[in-house]
């Protein structure tokens, strides 16, 4: 069985596949963009993705939505971190973070997964903060301002350490677990 990982980052398609590695399912990076419906939650952004893709004949895929949400900035970016980090980037949120002092925040991902027709949906969680300079030359996007533990950024991380502990990491675990159960590995 081929999975198609539907997404524009790389940095995705390599966790995606290291998590998944195993269970005898083969994985193709495929770009084809969808709309991202405009709304605060991070599962309706999959649910409807996932009609779209469905309503152009496709099966057999994964989409995910992820976000960093920010307690003191009352949960920004969230599913607006796209857009957040091409505009503002790391920096403008260190800049929206001066002088605050809680600094808590948190990683979320929803996973949406197509399998022969059967919709598989997880969410996975990473608790931490928000660091107050970028560290580290790892990982994508936020990582280099994220911690998990208040020391290491995850852009300091090794990729295995990164995964270990990340939401992704922890919603494709879950999404191995059912994919497990029906392909009966
Ligand atoms: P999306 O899920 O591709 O819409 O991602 C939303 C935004 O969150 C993107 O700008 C990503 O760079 C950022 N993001 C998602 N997952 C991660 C991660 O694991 N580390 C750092 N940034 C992330």
């Amino acid at each position: 069985m081929i999975l198609k990982i539907i997404t524009s980052n790389p940095g995705k398609v390599e966790e995606f596949r290291r998590a998944l590695g195993g269970l005898g399912i083969d994985t193709e990076h495929v770009r084809l963009p969808y709309d991202e419906v405009q709304t605060s939650d991070l599962e309706e952004v999959v649910r409807k993705g996932m009609e779209e893709i469905r309503s152009r004949g496709i099966r057999d895929f994964i989409i995910d939505d992820s976000g960093l949400f920010v307690d003191s900035l009352r949960g920004f970016p969230g599913v607006w971190s796209a857009y957040a980090q091409k505009t503002i980037g790391n920096r403008g949120i260190l800049r929206l973070l001066e002088g605050e002092t809680d600094r808590r925040g948190r990683f979320g991902c929803c996973i949406g997964c197509d399998i022969g027709g059967e919709t598989i949906i997880v969410m996975g969680i990473s608790e931490g903060s928000i660091l107050h300079e970028e560290r580290g030359l790892g990982g994508f996007g936020f990582d280099p301002i994220f911690s998990h533990d208040g020391v290491s950024s995850f852009a300091e991380l090794s990729p295995e350490e990164k995964d270990a502990v990340s939401h992704r990491g922890n919603a494709v675990r879950l999404l191995r677990e059912e994919l497990a159960k029906r392909l009966l590995v």
